[in-house]
C-alpha cells in the first residue's frame, strides 16, 4: 500500500504514539481522558483541538482538522504520505528500506539539498577562516565586534569574489551541478550547461532549520553596493515564511527565558546572541507570517519585538505584532533608541543597555498609542485633536473597561485634554462595535511601563555555555539571604515604631497583619504590641501605643522578652527622624521582598513547566511575572541582581 507494505506501516503506527508524537508540534494538557491544545492548523486563543490516547486519532473543533498519526504528520509538514511515514519511522527508529520509485526519489532529492547545503556551508567557513583571500571578511568581522567563538556558531563564512570557487570546490567533492542549481548555490549562465556561483565576495550566513540543518543563505556584502544582503532563492528546503534565523540556537534559551525577542537583522540576532541574550532571532527580512508566530508558540507563551526605531521599523512592528498577538503570544514591544538597531545599541552600551530595552518593552496597547500620540504635532490644537482620533480608536479595542477608562485618562493627561471628552469619544466608538479588532492585552494593571532593566532582558556572560543558569546558586543564595536580612531589620524597625505611635501601628496592622511577619518571634511580639494597644485606652492617633514593660510582660518565654527588649531598646534604625517616614520605608522593604517572592515563586513553576502542555498555565503565569516585575522596577529601585 502506497510503497510500504503493510507490516512496516503496523509497525510505524504502533511505535508512533500520537501524544507523544503531536506533543512535539503542539503543548497539550491532559483534559480527563483526551489532551487539549491549541490547534496548529488555525489560529485560535482557546483549545479546540483533541488528541485521544485511546482512540490514537486528533480533530480540531475548531477547523475541523482531524486523523490519524500520519495525517497529523502529513499536514503539519506539509508533506505527503511516505514522506510522513518515513519521518515517523525515523522518529521511532525503524529502518524502512522499501518505498515506491516517487518516495525513494523525493526523499533522494531532499537528502541532496541538504548534503549539497552542508557542504557549501562548510566549504564557505573554511575559506573565511583559512583563504588568504578572506583576509578582507575576516578584518570586516573583526571591525563589527564579532568574536570567533560567535562566528564559529553561527557557523559564518565568506564566498570568494570568483565566478566558479563554490562550484568547483563542490563538484570536485561529488556534489552534482544539478543539485547546487536546486539549492540555488549556482546559477544557469548563458551558454548552454554552464553555471556560475550565486553568492561572490559576500559575508555568509547560513539560514537553517529548527534542528539546526543548513537549508539556505544569506550573504552580505562587505561595503556599500547593493543588494546589500543576496538570499537563496525558494526552494524545496528553503521556504522564507517558515524559518527564523537563529532559531535553532536559541529555542532552549526561548524555553527557558518563557519568551523570544525577534529582531530584523542576522546581524542584530548574532551580536544578541554574543552578548549572552540566547533567546533572540531574526525573521529573515520578511514580514512576519503566522507559521513563524506558531512556530514561537511553540516554545514559549511570550514574544517581545525588537525592530529598528525607524519608520520602516514601526510599520513592520504593528503588523508583526498583530500576527503574533493573533495565535495568542503574549506580545511586548521594545523601543531602541533613535535610529539605533539592537546592533547598535549593543555597540553602543553593551549588555546592558539593550537588557535595558528589553525589560522596558511595552505592552501591544501601550505601544500603539504611543505611536498614535507620537505621529501627531502637539504644540497646535489641530494635531491635538487628530492624536486624541488615533488614540481613541486605540483605546476602543481595549476590552476590559477598567483598562480603558485608565489608559484613556492617561492618554487625556498626556495630550493635555479634557478626560471626560475623549472618554465619551472611545465610549461612542465601542458602543458603534466597530472597533473590537486587534484585540491586546495589556499586561498587569494599567500597564505602565517599567523604568528599570528587567530580568527579562538580564544578560549572560559571553559566551556563556550554560546559557540557562545566569547566577550561580550560591550567588542567589547570598542575594536572597541579603534580601531577607533587610526585610528582618525593617520588621524590628517595625515592631519599635508600633509600640512607640499608634499611627504607624494602624498602618502597618492594615497593611500586614501580624502575620506577615517573617520571623514567628517578630509575630508574637506584633500579636502582644496590638494586644496591649487595644488594652490601654486612648483617643486618637497620636501619643504612644503600648507601653514596652508590659508587652514583653506578656511575652510567653524568656528568649523571646530578651529579643523584644532589645528591639524596643531601639538599635535598629535609631535617630532616623520621622517614625511616619521610616515606617514607610519600611513597610517598601516588606513588599519588595513579597513581590521578589511571588516572582521567584512564578519562575520556578514557569521553569518546572516546561514546554510539554500547560500552555495556558504558563500564559497566565508569564502575564502576571512581567506585571509584577514592572511594579517591581517601577516601585523599587533599580535591579539588585538576584530578583
Ligand atoms: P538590515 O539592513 O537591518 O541588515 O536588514 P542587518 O542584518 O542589520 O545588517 P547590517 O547591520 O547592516 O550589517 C535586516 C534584514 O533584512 C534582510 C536580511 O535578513 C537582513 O538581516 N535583508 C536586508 C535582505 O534580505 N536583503 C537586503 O538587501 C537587506
Ligand atoms: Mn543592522
Amino acid at each position: 500500500m502506497r510503497g510500504y507494505s503493510e507490516d512496516i506501516l503496523s509497525e510505524v503506527r504502533a511505535k508512533s504514539d500520537i501524544v507523544e508524537v503531536i506533543s512535539g508540534y503542539v503543548a497539550l494538557k491532559q483534559a480527563g481522558r483526551t489532551y487539549k491544545g491549541l490547534c496548529p492548523f488555525h489560529t485560535e486563543k482557546t483549545p479546540s483541538f483533541v488528541v485521544s490516547p485511546e482512540k490514537q486519532l486528533f480533530h480540531c473543533f475548531g477547523c475541523g482538522a482531524g486523523g490519524d498519526v500520519f495525517s497529523f504528520v502529513m499536514k503539519v509538514e506539509n508533506v505527503g504520505f511516505g514522506e510522513a511515514v518515513r519521518i515517523l519511522a525515523d522518529r521511532a527508529g525503524i529502518a524502512i528500506e522499501e518505498g515506491s520509485q516517487e518516495t525513494r526519489e523525493a526523499r533522494e532529492r531532499l537528502r541532496a539539498l541538504y548534503e549539497a547545503n552542508e557542504a557549501a556551508c562548510e566549504y564557505f567557513q573554511r575559506v573565511l577562516a583559512e583563504s588568504p583571500e578572506a583576509q578582507i571578511a575576516r578584518a570586516y568581522l573583526k571591525r563589527r565586534g564579532l568574536v570567533d567563538e560567535i562566528v564559529g556558531k553561527f557557523r559564518l563564512g565568506y564566498a570568494l569574489p570568483s565566478w566558479d570557487a563554490l562550484l568547483k570546490a563542490l563538484t570536485k567533492n561529488k556534489v552534482p551541478k544539478e543539485v547546487l542549481l536546486e539549492a540555488g548555490l549556482v546559477i544557469p549562465g548563458k551558454d548552454p550547461g554552464s553555471c556560475y556561483d550565486r553568492f561572490r565576495a559576500r559575508l555568509m550566513f547560513p539560514i537553517c532549520d529548527s534542528s539546526g540543518r543548513v537549508i539556505g543563505f544569506g550573504g552580505r556584502v562587505l561595503d556599500d553596493s547593493v543588494p546589500k544582503y543576496l538570499n537563496s532563492p525558494e526552494t524545496a528546503l528553503f521556504k522564507k515564511g517558515r524559518n527564523l534565523y537563529g532559531l535553532h540556537l536559541a529555542k532552549d534559551a526561548i524555553r527557558k527565558e518563557s519568551a523570544a525577542v525577534i529582531v530584523e537583522g542576522y546581524m542584530d540576532a548574532i551580536a544578541a546572541h554574543q552578548h549572552g541574550f540566547g533567546h533572540v532571532v531574526a525573521s529573515l527580512g520578511t514580514a512576519l507570517t503566522e507559521e513563524q508566530a506558531r512556530t514561537l508558540r511553540r516554545y514559549a507563551p511570550g514574544v517581545v519585538i525588537a525592530y529598528d526605531a525607524d519608520a520602516a521599523g514601526a510599520t513592520a512592528t504593528v503588523r508583526g505584532m498583530e500576527i503574533l498577538a493573533g495565535v495568542g503570544l503574549i506580545v511586548r514591544v521594545a523601543s531602541l533608541p533613535e535610529g539605533e538597531d539592537p546592533d547598535a545599541t549593543l555597540r553602543r552600551g553593551g549588555a546592558e543597555a539593550f537588557a535595558r530595552v528589553l525589560g522596558d518593552a511595552k505592552p501591544l496597547i501601550d505601544y500603539k498609542l504611543h505611536l498614535a500620540v507620537s505621529s501627531c504635532d502637539g504644540s497646535t490644537v489641530e494635531g491635538r485633536v487628530n492624536a486624541a482620533r488615533e488614540a481613541a480608536r486605540v483605546l476602543a479595542t481595549i476590552e476590559s473597561a477598567v483598562e480603558r477608562s485608565e489608559y484613556t485618562r492617561k492618554v487625556a493627561s498626556e495630550l493635555e485634554i479634557d478626560p471626560d471628552a475623549l472618554s465619551k469619544d472611545v465610549e461612542a466608538l465601542v458602543h458603534a462595535g466597530g472597533a473590537r479588532t486587534g484585540q491586546s492585552r495589556p499586561g498587569g494593571r494599567g500597564g505602565r511601563r517599567p523604568k528599570a532593566p528587567a530580568r527579562l532582558g538580564a544578560p549572560r556572560a559571553p559566551g556563556d555555555r550554560n546559557a540557562g543558569s545566569r547566577h550561580t546558586k550560591s550567588e542567589d543564595d547570598i542575594g536572597r539571604s541579603g534580601e531577607m536580612m533587610k526585610v528582618l531589620e525593617a520588621e524590628k524597625i517595625l515592631l519599635r515604631l508600633m509600640a512607640e505611635s499608634r499611627k504607624v501601628q494602624t498602618i502597618v496592622l492594615s497593611e500586614v497583619g501580624t502575620d506577615g511577619f517573617h520571623d514567628p518571634r517578630h509575630r508574637e511580639i506584633a500579636r502582644a504590641v496590638a494586644a496591649q494597644t487595644a488594652d490601654t485606652d486612648m483617643e486618637g492617633d497620636e501619643g504612644p501605643a503600648a507601653e514596652p514593660s508590659k508587652v514583653i510582660g506578656a511575652l510567653d518565654d524568656e528568649e523571646t522578652r530578651r529579643y523584644a527588649a532589645g528591639i524596643f531598646l531601639g538599635q535598629a534604625g535609631e535617630g532616623q527622624g520621622d517614625p511616619a517616614k521610616m515606617a514607610h520605608d519600611c513597610l517598601g522593604v516588606l513588599r519588595e521582598h513579597s513581590l521578589r517572592d511571588r516572582i521567584r515563586e512564578i519562575e520556578r513553576e514557569l521553569a518546572s513547566l516546561g514546554n510539554a502542555g500547560e500552555m495556558e498555565r504558563s500564559r497566565d503565569l508569564l502575564a502576571e511575572l512581567w506585571s509584577l516585575r514592572a511594579r517591581l522596577s517601577r516601585e523599587f529601585q533599580p535591579f539588585s541582581g538576584t530578583g
